[in-house]
């Protein structure tokens, strides 16, 4: 039987936080695990350009992603790990798409169409101010990254659905134009996967700027709980778990029988800052291990380096052969052939 394909991209722009842990670091990292499937993780710095100009951070946070997740136990030699941007196919691929892909296409493209709401909105009489083609053409760069490495499956959020349907419109017209050169990709949203609140209440999120560091020392770490806000209930009134940021976040990193126990201590009336106490000590308790192999790692970026090179070579023998199929496909092969 042959191995299914996953495959996932990791935007470099910012600091891993909690809420990228439980809601895509950590899946990933179990779904590695799976035998019968090959798995590809990389960082999209190059998509990371899109959204950040300021070289100092995506060089930073492709550190701080890489770091991450080899602290946190990626299995290097059994999934392939690497850098976008160490892969010269897939910009080559990107434009041999760009060429086979609609521009309706991508003016349907959610992001594109918030950012026209948006000059329309502020009353611009340019409705593509401040757009760039990067922003425009992002989901064609996301085609060529999946499409690459023939993945089956793509673990996305879901807000990432649309990119899935686009790579896959864009590989069927180049299969119908060219003949069957590419898989059509499936997104994968798993419903059950948290998704943490943030210190604010509102989704965690760096845009959000109320996130809390997946690697925060330990003091940071347990000051930060300490901030999630909470209603004003007094500490012996009973409780509702339904709702409750603290409990979401207490339950994506306790144990099921310590849930059972938060249940009816919520029940019976507990203070908010006793279950802020807890809930630092289960986090603490996951991350401690962690937090030490990534002070290690972020201080030897040669080692990450190494590794992330390593990921790349072995990604490359797959992708160089595949791109040369590519080219010939579209009539780019030696003069004398
Ligand atoms: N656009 C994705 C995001 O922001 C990241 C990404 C880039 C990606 N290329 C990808 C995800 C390919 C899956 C497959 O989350």
């Amino acid at each position: 039987m042959k191995k299914m394909t996953v495959l996932t991209g990791i935007t470099t722009t910012g600091t891993p936080h909690l809420g990228n842990y439980v809601g895509a670091i950590r899946p990933a990292i179990e779904a590695s695990r799976d035998e019968n499937v090959n798995s590809f993780y990389f960082l999209a710095d190059f998509h990371s350009l899109i959204k950040c100009q300021d070289p100092v951070r995506v060089h930073q946070s492709r550190r701080e992603v890489a770091a991450a997740w080899l602290a946190l136990g990626l299995d290097t030699d059994r999934s392939t790990f690497y850098c976008q941007s160490d892969i010269p196919e897939i910009p080559e691929l990107t434009w041999i798409l760009t060429c086979m892909t609609a521009k309706g296409l991508m003016n349907r493209a959610h992001a594109y169409k918030a950012a026209v709401q948006e000059n329309e909105e502020n009353g611009s009489p340019d409705p593509d101010k401040g757009i760039t083609m990067g922003l425009y053409s992002y989901p064609i760069l996301m085609a060529a990254d999946i499409l690459m490495f023939n993945a089956n499956v793509v673990p996305v959020g879901r807000d990432q659905i649309q990119h899935l349907e686009m790579a896959r419109d864009i590989a069927q017209r180049f299969n119908h134009h060219f003949g069957e050169h590419f898989v059509l990709p499936e997104a994968r949203v798993d419903e059950s996967t948290a998704v943490l609140a943030g210190l604010d209440g509102r989704k965690m999120s760096k845009s959000y700027n109320n996130y809390i560091p997946l690697f925060a020392p330990e003091s940071a770490l347990r000051k930060m709980i300490m901030k999630i806000v909470t209603n004003s209930q007094a500490p012996e009134e009973p409780k509702d778990t339904e709702g409750c940021a603290l409990f979401d976040m207490y339950r994506a990193f306790a144990t099921p029988e310590q849930v059972g126990e938060m249940r009816k201590k919520f029940a019976a009336g507990i203070g908010w800052g006793h279950v802020k106490q807890e809930l630092f000590e289960v986090v603490n308790a996951q991350l401690a291990e962690p937090r030490n192999r990534y002070a290690e790692l972020i201080t030897n970026p040669d080692y990450i380096e190494k590794v992330l090179k390593q990921g790349a070579e072995k990604a490359r023998t797959s992708s160089r052969p595949f791109l040369h199929r590519i080219r010939r496909a579209v009539g780019i092969r030696p003069l004398s052939d």
